[in-house]
C-alpha cells in the first residue's frame, strides 16, 4: 500500500475533523503526542485548534500529511514547526508525528520522516529536532532515519504520579 505525501493541505473542517480522528487513535494507542492518558475526541480538538492557529497559510508551521493512495483516507501525519525566532529560523521542529495504529508497522513512519527530510532539504534548512518522550523506545525508531540524541532532560515528562520519563532531544543534522 503506497502513500500520497502533501505539504500544506488545504485547510479546512473537513481536514481539521481527519486530524483529529488520526491524533486521537494514535494517542488512545499509546502514543506520544502530547497528551500522557487516554483523550476524547473533544479533548483533541481543542488542541488541534490551537496547533491548526500556527498552521500555514494562518502562522509559519507547516503540516505534512499523507493519504492512502488508494482510498484517500488519512494515514499520517506530522508538523514542521517554527520557533518563531530569527536566530533559530535556519531548523524546524518536528512534532506530532503520527501513523494511524491500523497502518503501524509496515514502515510508513520512515517514509514520513524521509519526506520531512527531503523537504527540508528543498527549503534549505540546515536541520530537524525533535522533543521525544523516553521509556517508549522512540529513540531507535527516530535513529533509524538519521536523527542522533544530544539531549535528555531526566525525569521532564510526569506521565504519572510515580512515572517520570526523560524529555530526549534529537537532531538531524542537514548540513
Ligand atoms: C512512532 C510511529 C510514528 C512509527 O510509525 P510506524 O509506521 O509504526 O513506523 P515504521 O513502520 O516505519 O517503523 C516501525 C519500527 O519503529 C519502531 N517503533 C514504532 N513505534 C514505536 C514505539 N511507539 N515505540 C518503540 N518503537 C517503535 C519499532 O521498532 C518498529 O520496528 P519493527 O518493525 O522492527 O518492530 C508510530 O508508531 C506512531 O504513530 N506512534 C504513535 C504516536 C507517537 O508516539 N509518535 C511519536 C512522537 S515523538
Amino acid at each position: 500500500m503506497t502513500l500520497t505525501f502533501t505539504i500544506d493541505p488545504a485547510p479546512g473542517p473537513g481536514l481539521h475533523a481527519e486530524i483529529t480522528g488520526l491524533w486521537t487513535a494514535a494517542s488512545n494507542a499509546g502514543g506520544a503526542i502530547g497528551f500522557v492518558h487516554r483523550v476524547t475526541e473533544e479533548e483533541v480538538r481543542a488542541a488541534g485548534e490551537k496547533q491548526f492557529a500556527g498552521i500555514a497559510p494562518a502562522g509559519p508551521d507547516r503540516l505534512l500529511i499523507a493519504r492512502e493512495t488508494a482510498t484517500g483516507r488519512l494515514a499520517a501525519l506530522l508538523l514542521m514547526e517554527s520557533m518563531r525566532f530569527g536566530p533559530m529560523d535556519h531548523w524546524r521542529l518536528v512534532s506530532k508525528v503520527m501513523v494511524h495504529p491500523d497502518l503501524q508497522g509496515r514502515g510508513h513512519g520512515a517514509a514520513l520522516l524521509a519526506e520531512a527530510e527531503r523537504t527540508a532539504r528543498t527549503w534549505g534548512l540546515d536541520g530537524l529536532k525533535l522533543q521525544v518522550r523516553g521509556g517508549l523506545g522512540l529513540e531507535s525508531f527516530y535513529a533509524r532515519s538519521g536523527y542522533t540524541e544530544v539531549g535528555r532532560v531526566p525525569g521532564a515528562i510526569r506521565v504519572a504520579p510515580g512515572d517520570d520519563r526523560d524529555d530526549v532531544t534529537m537532531w538531524l543534522d542537514l548540513r
